[in-house]
C-alpha cells in the first residue's frame, strides 16, 4: 500500500479530540487530546488514514510494509491540526493606513464610517478594481495566512453593496479555490453597510430582489460557491428597528418583520447558513436574534447580553470572537469567560480586513489568552474544532481524526503551547494541506 505522507514520532501529536465531536463547550473546551511519541499517516486522497503512537503504528503490518511519498521524522517536535480562521474579509482594494493614523489621533470607527470612510472607502476602491486585480491581492493574502498555519479560512464578500461587485467578489473567492492550497468557505455579506445614496429599506430590497437572485443563478451555474450569509448588525451601519425588537412583539414571528431577519431568511431559503456580525460597538440584541433564528454563528459580541448568551447556548450558536478588533478599536473585549461557562462554543477569527490587518492565528490565540482571559487550551480549541464548527466543517476539519482531511502543522518546539507563546513568529517548520507540504 502507498500513502502520501507519514509524520513519525512527534514528541506531541495534538489531535484535539477523537470522538467525532462537532465542537467543545464549557469545561471540555479546556481539554485537548495529545498523543506522546505520535505518528500520523495521510492517504493518497489527502485524508487521515491512521493516528496513534509510533509504537502502535510501526507494529501494524499494513503500515510497516507500506511506502510513503513523504516520510518525516518529527522527533522532538510537535504536530497539530491546521488552524481554522473563522472570520476574514480578504477581497478588497485600497488600504486604509491613513485611517489608522486618524484613529490613533482620536477618531472612532463610527466617526470615520459616518464621514464616508471605513467600509465606504473600501467599497469605492473595490467597485472599480477588476476581478483579476482583486484575485491577485486576495491570493497573496491567503498565501500569507497559509504560511502562518491557517489551512481553512472563512472569507466574506461585502465591499460591493450592489449586485455586480458582490458577485465579482464571490467569483474571486471561487477562482481562488483552485489557485491556492488554503481551503475557503465563502460568506455572502451584501448587508455589510447601507451604500451611499440608499436608505436601509432600499438596500434591503436590492439585496432581496437583485443580489440574492443573482447569487442563486451564479451558484447554479457553478461560477460562485457561497455557503454562508452574513449581515453587519450595527447601529448606523445596517441596523434593524431595534425599538421594535424591544416593544413586545411576538418573538416567534419577529425576525420576519425586520430587515435583517428578512435578509437572513432569504439567505436560508437560498441554502445558505447564517453566520453574522453582531453586538460589536452597540448592543443590538444579536445573541437573542441569532438564537431565535437558529443561526450557525455570530461574530464579535463585545456587547452581548446575558440573555443573548443564554439564547446562543441553547441552539447552540457559535461565538466567533475577534481579539484584533477590540484591540485596534480599543473596545471592551467580549465576555469570553462568561460565554464558555454558559456553554456557548467559542471560536476565533483574525477578522483580517482593511481596519484590522492581521493574518496570524497564533497571534490571535495569544491575544485571546491575554485580553479575553482564555486558557491556551481553550484558544487552541477555538482556532481548530470550534472554528471549523462555526463554518459547518467539523465533520472534516479541525482535529486529527481518521477520515478527516490531512491538514497539519509541524512545529519545531517540544510542547504545543509554543505555537501561542511565541506570538507573531512561532517556529512553524511545515504547513501540510491534504498530506502535501505547502510551506
Ligand atoms: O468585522 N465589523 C464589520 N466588518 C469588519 C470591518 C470591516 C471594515 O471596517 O472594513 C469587522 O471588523
Ligand atoms: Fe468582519
Amino acid at each position: 500500500m502507498a500513502y502520501r505522507l507519514r509524520v513519525r514520532n512527534a514528541a506531541q501529536l495534538v489531535t484535539i479530540c477523537s470522538g467525532g465531536q462537532r465542537f467543545k463547550v464549557g469545561k471540555d473546551q479546556d481539554e485537548v487530546e495529545v498523543i506522546e511519541n505520535g505518528t500520523i499517516i495521510v492517504d493518497h486522497d489527502g485524508n487521515i488514514a491512521a493516528v496513534g503512537t509510533e509504537e502502535e503504528l510501526s507494529k501494524a503490518e499494513a503500515f510497516r510494509s507500506a511506502t510513503y511519498e513523504a516520510d518525516i521524522d518529527a522527533t522532538g517536535k510537535v504536530v497539530l491540526p491546521g488552524l481554522v480562521d473563522g472570520h476574514t474579509h480578504p477581497v478588497w482594494a485600497g488600504d486604509r493606513v491613513h485611517e489608522f493614523a486618524m484613529k490613533l489621533a482620536g477618531a472612532t470607527y463610527m466617526d470615520i464610517h459616518k464621514a464616508g470612510g471605513g467600509i465606504g472607502f473600501t467599497v469605492g476602491h473595490t467597485r472599480t478594481a477588476t476581478e483579476e486585480e482583486l484575485l491577485g491581492s486576495c491570493l497573496q493574502r491567503l498565501n500569507r495566512m497559509l504560511r502562518l498555519g491557517t489551512t481553512l479560512v472563512e472569507c466574506k464578500s461585502g465591499y460591493g453593496l450592489e449586485t455586480e461587485t458582490e458577485m465579482k467578489m464571490l467569483k474571486v473567492l471561487h477562482q481562488a479555490r483552485t489557485r491556492t492550497p488554503i481551503e475557503i468557505v465563502a460568506n455572502y455579506l451584501g448587508a455589510h453597510s447601507v451604500p451611499k445614496g440608499m436608505t436601509a429599506d432600499q438596500a434591503t430590497e436590492d439585496i432581496l430582489n437583485n443580489q440574492i437572485p443573482a447569487l442563486k443563478e451564479l451558484a447554479a451555474k457553478g461560477e460562485i460557491s457561497p455557503e454562508l450569509i452574513d449581515v453587519f448588525l450595527e447601529k448606523g451601519v445596517f441596523d434593524q428597528a431595534q425599538t421594535k425588537y424591544n416593544s413586545g412583539l411576538n418573538l416567534s414571528t419577529l425576525p420576519r418583520d425586520l430587515r435583517l431577519g428578512r435578509i437572513l431568511e432569504a439567505g436560508k431559503e437560498a441554502g445558505l447558513l447564517l453566520n453574522f456580525h453582531g453586538d460589536e460597538i452597540n448592543y443590538m440584541n444579536a445573541g437573542e436574534l441569532g438564537g431565535e433564528l437558529g443561526a450557525l454563528s455570530i461574530s464579535h459580541l463585545e456587547r452581548v447580553s446575558d440573555e443573548g448568551i443564554a439564547a446562543m447556548a441553547k441552539v447552540p450558536t457559535f461565538a466567533v470572537l475577534l481579539p484584533t478588533t477590540a484591540y485596534i478599536l480599543r473596545l471592551e473585549h467580549p465576555p469570553a469567560r462568561k460565554m464558555i461557562e454558559a456553554g456557548v462554543p467559542v471560536a476565533l477569527g483574525s477578522d483580517f480586513n482593511p481596519n484590522a490587518h492581521c493574518m496570524s492565528m497564533p497571534m490571535v490565540m495569544n491575544m485571546a489568552c491575554v485580553n479575553m482571559r482564555m486558557t491556551m487550551k481553550e484558544a487552541l480549541v477555538a482556532a481548530t474544532i470550534n472554528a471549523a464548527g462555526s463554518l459547518n466543517k467539523s465533520a472534516t476539519h479541525g482535529s486529527l481524526e481518521v477520515g478527516k482531511v490531512g491538514d497539519l502543522l509541524i512545529v519545531n518546539a517540544p510542547r504545543w503551547e509554543h505555537l501561542i507563546y511565541q506570538m507573531v513568529d512561532p517556529p512553524l517548520e511545515h504547513v501540510v494541506k491534504k498530506g502535501r507540504l505547502v510551506f
